[in-house]
């Protein structure tokens, strides 16, 4: 699935193995019941009172069907349940369709992290948002 969702951070089965037994690891996945095939996935983590979502992928056959925005309010959830207050992100500068779902969501742009990822080198965009609420923190 990682290889159909260019966008995605480009993460390693050791990297996943290594924060799914870690404190705070939200993890969920929209299977297609029918077709039996993953349509997408969301990797969060909440602690001390803060949230992060570290990456997020819908299959491309099942995009534009609201299925990433029911992925991040079941995680946004889980992440209040565990004491999360806010919910942070970081977005390729070029990523303009994950951005424009990010502000769809209520997320606010907070700053830069300039040349923050590799391959190629780009800046950072963080994004923030309330978890208890429906919109943009205050
Ligand atoms: C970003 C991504 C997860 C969105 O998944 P999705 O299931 O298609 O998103 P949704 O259907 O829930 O979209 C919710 C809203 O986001 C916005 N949005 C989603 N895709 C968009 C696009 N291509 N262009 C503009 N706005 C878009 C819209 O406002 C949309 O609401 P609408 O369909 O009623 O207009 C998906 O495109 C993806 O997997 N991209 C590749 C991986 C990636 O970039 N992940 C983010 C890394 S942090």
């Amino acid at each position: 699935m990682q290889g159909e969702a260019e966008g995605a951070a480009p993460w390693s089965a050791a990297d996943y193995a290594s924060l799914l037994g870690a404190e705070g690891t939200v993890f969920l996945v929209a299977q297609d019941a029918i077709l039996e095939r993953l349509g997408g996935f969301i990797l969060g983590r909440a602690i001390a009172g803060e949230m992060e979502i570290l990456n997020l992928a819908v299959a491309p056959s099942y995009r534009r069907q609201g299925l990433a925005r029911r992925l991040v309010a079941a995680a946004l959830a889980r992440g209040q349940a565990q004491g999360a207050v806010h919910c942070w992100l970081e977005v390729r500068e070029s990523n303009g369709v994950a951005r424009a779902f990010y502000r769809a969501l209520g997320f606010v742009e907070r700053g830069r992290r300039p040349r923050y990822y590799r391959d190629p080198v780009e800046d950072a965009v963080m994004y923030e948002r309330s978890v208890l609420a429906a919109g943009p923190a205050p």
